[in-house]
């Protein structure tokens, strides 16, 4: 049996080069305050795993996507065991665009600080008198460029991410630069509408794209998933201060509380946090998890 090992380790996710496909499998390790915990959240990378392919079933009407299957028996014999049961996803392998797509429908995070400073997020003008967490009048689309490692990620304008995909794609950049844009508020607009219906306010996200063989631009990565966006219930939604976040927020009021823990939960922090990223799938799909 051909066995394989990661090309890549990310903090959360594992991703196997099989040639013309990519294995994406997104593990059970959580981070807070961009560190890795000790423990491991039993189901959370089936779970992220499942919920992108919710959404990339959803909105394949908007955007063609990567997803090939996320059945370990339509991948290579290494796969087929329960280490990847659930969690893996077998997708189309492309040329990523250099630029994070990310679109806010609320204010807060980083935005939230911009705003404060200067009344613009990524060269966006914004309504006066705004309070954090607000919802914006329009969702906005502000993209950053993948900082090399150590760096921050650099947030750009529309007319900077042009330029950026004329480097990388020549004779291209205006026309990628728009598709992902006008891509980006669609996909936003659909889903953060659908989960309004389902208790969850989607405040933000981040969308990645590649480029197939025929140059036509396919959304790539995980997808609405609470590692790549700020799910908070809408229940108890207040503008004024910051949100809860719907899968994170025992995790982090626990290390905050217990500065000395070095990054380890007690079991009913961590059952607690299953138990959320459970009912967030269940509230998002209508369905259990069943993997
Ligand atoms: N279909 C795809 N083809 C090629 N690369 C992809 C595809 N989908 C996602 N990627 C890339 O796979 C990587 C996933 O890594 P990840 O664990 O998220 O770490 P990071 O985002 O820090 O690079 C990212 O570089 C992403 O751009
Ligand atoms: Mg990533």
């Amino acid at each position: 049996m051909q066995t394989f090992n990661p090309v890549k380790e990310g903090k959360v996710r594992e991703i196997y080069d099989i040639g013309e496909n990519l294995i994406m499998v997104a593990t059970d390790r959580i981070s807070a305050f961009d560190v890795i915990l000790k423990n491991k959240v039993t189901k959370k990378g089936a779970v992220l795993t499942q919920m992108s392919k919710f959404w990339f079933d959803l909105t394949k009407d908007i955007v063609n996507n990567h997803m090939v299957s996320v059945d370990t028996n339509d991948m290579p014999e290494f796969f087929r065991t329960e280490e990847f049961k659930g969690n893996s996803m077998l997708c189309k392998k492309l040329n990523m665009v250099p630029v994070e797509c990310i679109v806010r429908g609320y204010i807060t995070g980083s935005g939230w600080n911009s705003y404060k400073e200067n009344g613009t997020v990524c060269g966006i003008k914004l309504p006066e008198g705004l309070k954090e967490c607000d919802k914006l009048p329009e969702p906005i689309y502000t993209p950053s460029t993948k900082a090399e490692i150590g760096d921050h990620d650099e947030n750009i304008d529309f007319d900077r991410s042009v330029e950026v995909l004329e480097k990388a794609f020549p004779g291209k950049g205006l026309e990628y630069a728009t598709k992902i844009k006008d891509y980006t508020i669609a996909l936003y607009k659909k889903c953060a509408d659908y989960a309004l219906t389902r208790g969850i306010i989607i405040a933000d996200t981040k969308f990645e794209f590649g480029i197939d063989e025929n140059g036509e631009v396919v959304l790539a990565d995980e997808m609405l998933t609470p590692d790549s966006s700020r799910f908070w219930p809408v229940e108890g939604y207040e503008p004024g201060h910051g949100q809860p976040s719907f899968d994170k927020q025992f995790v982090r009021d626990y290390l905050k509380a217990n500065p000395e823990c070095d990054y380890n939960l007690p079991q009913d922090v961590i059952d607690k946090t299953i138990a959320k990223y459970l009912e967030a799938y269940k509230l998002l799909t209508g369905s259990e998890l069943n993997v």
